[in-house]
């Protein structure tokens, strides 16, 4: 479970993160949406522990992002939405660097098996620099995974990624999410939006103006309307809208 209390975050003078509130459950894919520069990527860093807020608390599974580092670190795995690989190395020695960084011995059947989940096992002997755009940020997703983490945070993580990889991936997230895993996803991608998330929160410069459902977004936008809107896309581009 991840509880965000009143989370301020400044750069300098410029405020990013003006008092968001949060709470996600064990279990749940939840959309973090919102406009390029609401500060998403900004949050999701304060969650890995790489950025600390300015005021307020979060808590991972009942440890303090601000102070129990070494426990968090642990438990979260991250997809960040730079790409973070080494590109003269092949897509074994970049998964077994990775799993370096992480206290327990990952078995090679991990390694191969976390590859095979983002159909990359094919491009085991391959450099990243000759990987396609898609198979590098599938990459990127499967050295998150390799801990089996409790916790994912995970910054727009299929982006360019073909469709029908992009539903495996989808697919995974949810078995992974019944399982019990928290998932925090960022995605602009409506059929993400739509067919992942169980629950979304819309960020606007920095505040939550919307949690719930879809369902209880067109239930609380069609109560303000003469003509109520039954389209999803058209309920989520409401809610994304200034
Ligand atoms: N290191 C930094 N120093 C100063 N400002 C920063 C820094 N990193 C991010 N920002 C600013 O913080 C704001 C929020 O950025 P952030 O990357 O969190 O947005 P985002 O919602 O993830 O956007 P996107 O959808 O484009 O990924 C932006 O205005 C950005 O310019
Ligand atoms: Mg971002």
């Amino acid at each position: 479970m991840i509880s965000i209390e009143n989370v301020h975050r400044h750069y300098g003078k410029k405020s990013i993160l003006n008092g968001v509130t949060l709470q996600i459950q064990d279990g749940e894919i939840f959309g973090l949406l919102g406009p390029n520069g609401a500060g998403k990527s900004t949050l999701l860093s304060i969650l890995t522990t790489v950025m600390k807020p300015s005021e307020g608390q979060v808590y991972m599974n009942g440890f303090d992002v601000t102070k129990q580092h070494k426990q968090i670190r642990q438990m979260i795995g991250y997809v960040p939405q730079d790409i973070a690989l080494w590109e003269e190395l092949t897509v074994k020695e970049n998964i077994r660097l990775w799993s370096k960084f992480i206290k327990t011995k990952i078995p090679k059947e991990r390694m191969i098996q976390v590859c095979e989940e983002v159909n990359l096992h094919n491009k085991w002997h391959e450099k990243v620099s000759q990987l396609s755009g898609g198979m590098k940020r599938k990459l990127n997703i499967a050295v998150a995974l390799l801990h089996d983490p409790d916790i994912l945070l995970m910054d727009e993580p299929t982006v360019g990624i073909d469709i029908q990889s992009k539903l495996e991936i989808n697919e995974y997230m949810k078995v992974l999410a019944k399982q019990g895993k928290t998932i925090v996803y960022t995605t602009h991608d409506m059929s993400e939006i739509k067919g992942l998330c169980s629950r979304i929160g819309v960020l606007k410069k920095g505040k939550l103006t919307f949690i719930g459902t879809i369902e209880t977004a067109k239930a609380s936008i069609n109560n303000q309307l003469n003509k109520p809107i039954i389209n999803e896309e058209e309920i989520i581009f409401h809610l994304l809208k200034d």
